[in-house]
C-alpha cells in the first residue's frame, strides 16, 4: 500500500478516480484535451473526425473515464452494453490519428498535473495504449 492510499480518509473509496481528485480533475483533463484538439494543428486530423460541436464530448468523455477509473457509473448506466472499441469501429482510425489522441491526452494529463503523479502517469499510459489499440495496423 502506498503512502497516498494510507492517507485516504476512511469515507473516500480507494479507487484511481477518487485518488487523483474525482470529477473536477477528470473534467479539467478532458477540457484540456479538447482545447488542445481544437487549438493545435498537430491534431487537425483527429479534430476533423469529431462533430463541429465538441460540447457533447466534453460532457461524455470525463463521465466515461471517471466511471472506468472507479467513479460514478452514470455513463455506463446511460449506455448499457456500449463497448468503447465498437463505438470507434465506424471511424477510420489509423496509427497516426490514434497517436494524435494518445499524445493530446498525455499533454492534457501533464498540463493538469494531478496528484499522485505516479498514478496519473499510469492512467495516462493505459489510455495511450487503449488509443493505439483502436488504430488499424
Ligand atoms: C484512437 C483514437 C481515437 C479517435 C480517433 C477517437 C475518435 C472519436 C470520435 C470521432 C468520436 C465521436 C465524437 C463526435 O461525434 O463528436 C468518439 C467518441 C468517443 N470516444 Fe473516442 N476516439 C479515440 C480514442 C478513444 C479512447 C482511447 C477513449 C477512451 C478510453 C475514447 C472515448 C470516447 C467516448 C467516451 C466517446 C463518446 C461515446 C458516446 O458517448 O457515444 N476514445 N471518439
Amino acid at each position: 500500500m502506498t503512502v497516498e492510499a494510507e492517507a485516504q480518509p476512511a469515507d473516500t473509496p480507494d479507487t484511481p478516480f477518487h485518488r487523483i481528485g474525482g470529477a473536477p480533475v477528470f473534467a479539467a483533463i478532458c477540457n484540456r484535451f479538447y482545447d488542445l484538439m481544437e487549438q493545435d494543428p498537430a491534431y487537425a486530423e483527429l479534430r476533423a473526425m469529431h462533430a463541429p460541436d465538441l460540447a457533447p464530448m466534453r460532457a461524455a468523455l470525463p463521465k466515461f473515464l471517471g466511471g472506468w477509473a472507479g467513479g460514478p457509473r452514470d455513463w455506463f448506466e446511460a449506455n448499457p452494453g456500449r463497448c468503447m472499441m465498437s463505438v470507434h469501429k465506424s471511424f477510420a482510425i489509423d496509427q497516426a490519428v490514434a497517436g494524435q489522441w494518445a499524445e493530446a491526452m498525455r499533454r492534457a494529463f501533464a498540463d493538469v498535473a494531478p496528484e499522485p503523479a505516479d498514478l496519473a502517469a499510469a492512467i495516462g499510459d493505459i489510455l495511450a495504449d487503449l488509443a493505439r489499440g483502436m488504430g488499424r495496423e
